[in-house]
């Protein structure tokens, strides 16, 4: 692992249109969607006692909307919000419940939604397009397992292709596919001129935010620490931007933690300019869903200038966080982890237990007072692979 520490100034203006108002909209148009359930806040009491720190707790996404990832929640309340623009509808008088109408959901027969993915997103859409009886074409990079590609089928009517590009150059196909048809692109992640829909969808991910926020409270327990996966940086700026508004004076350090071969975070912050940077080439990781080369153009402010430090982690680092989850202490609860979802047990557990990293340990201010919030983002997404890596 490498880390590099960030000094965040007291004070600052938290970010806009991510806090409690816009959560709570965020929330009460998910509550609406029919199995919506809130997912489990999981505390890991026996391995924080090993650990020497005051609590671990983990909110498990692997069950959102039976999808195994917490992705789900970005497309359905993007496409919710692209809907209403398409219907002139105001989405603040609106609700799933308004999409249900025969008339409407002939009308939205005809919309297709266009998106590139490593896997979790596209299921999100497939799962948005079938709750609003519209169509989608899901495009993946070069190198995409089947089994994710199946499961996006079976999430909704999505035809999915595999490109012959990497991640970023399959976003660009997209968006030109989406000119070339007429299709509306929902894509996780923002660049110049494309800001609104990812906006969207960031705020879509404050539902879990919010849910965290108040199983932690209705446990007593505010975070000190939350460690964070990133791909392009969407979800880790939308929930870091959440608990800046949310805790105000008592801000948690987050902690980004992304795959060394596509660490786009982490080399922005090393570069020290304030400018996002791009990872140019293919890079390979079994972290699937953090595979992605370029910061979301929305959130890398709010990373930049909010995170108290980011982590370059090695495969294995996923890998040992994996097994850690699925083979807990005695009496936690086992935790079926992918690959994308496990990198922050793997990295928290590491830096609290191995000597080599207590210097980071003490420039995070990670110690026995510590109540630590880890997100598990997916299940086991691909079923193979999670098996050759816990068996
Ligand atoms: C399981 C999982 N975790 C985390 C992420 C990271 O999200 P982002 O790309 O917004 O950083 C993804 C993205 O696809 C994912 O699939």
């Amino acid at each position: 692992m490498e880390f590099i520490q960030n000094t965040v100034k007291e004070n600052q203006e938290s970010p806009e249109n991510l806090g409690d108002e816009a959560a709570a909209q965020a929330v009460k148009f998910h509550r609406g969607i029919p199995g919506y359930q809130e997912t489990q806040l999981i505390s890991l009491e026996q391995l924080s006692r090993l650990l020497e720190v005051k609590g671990i707790f983990v909110k498990d996404e692997s069950t959102r909307f039976g999808l195994n990832a917490f992705k789900g929640l970005g497309g359905t309340y993007a496409m919710f919000r692209m809907l209403c623009t398409h219907l002139g509808w105001n989405p603040e008088e609106r609700e799933f419940e308004d999409f249900q109408k025969e008339e409407v959901r002939q009308q939205l027969s005809q919309i297709t939604f266009i998106t590139a993915t490593d896997g979790n997103h596209g299921k999100g859409v497939a799962f948005a397009a079938k709750l609003f009886a519209c169509k989608a074409h899901v495009l993946m990079p070069k190198g995409s397992s089947l089994q994710r590609a199946r499961a996006i089928r079976e999430a909704g009517p999505a035809v999915v292709e595999i490109t012959e590009k990497n991640y970023d150059e399959t976003v660009e196909l997209a968006w030109e596919m989406s000119r070339r048809q007429g299709w509306l692109l929902i894509q996780d992640t923002a660049w110049e001129g494309y800001e609104e829909v990812p906006r969207w969808i960031i705020q879509g991910y404050l539902t879990m935010a919010w849910e965290a926020v108040c199983q932690l409270e209705g446990r007593g327990m505010e975070p000190t620490h939350v460690f964070l996966q990133a791909g392009v940086g969407a979800m880790a700026g939308g929930v870091t931007g959440y608990l800046m508004n949310h805790y105000r004076k008592r801000r948690p350090a987050v902690i980004i933690a992304e795959p060394e071969a596509a660490a786009c975070i982490f080399l922005s912050a090393r570069a020290g300019d304030g400018r996002a940077h791009s990872v140019e080439g293919e890079p390979q990781t079994i972290m699937a869903g953090l595979n992605c080369g370029t910061p979301c153009r929305i959130t890398w402010p709010i990373l930049r200038d909010f995170a108290s430090g980011y982590l370059s982690c090695s495969d294995s680092v996923a890998a040992y966080g994996m097994r850690r989850y699925r083979t807990p202490e005695q009496r936690d609860a086992p935790v079926i982890s992918g690959e994308s979802g496990a990198v922050t047990l793997g990295a928290a557990a590491l830096l609290l237990q191995e000597k080599a990293f207590s210097h980071w340990k003490e420039q995070m201010g990670l110690g026995k007072d510590s109540v630590i919030l880890l997100i598990n983002t997916e299940g086991d997404t691909d079923p193979e692979s999670y098996r050759a890596i816990v068996t």
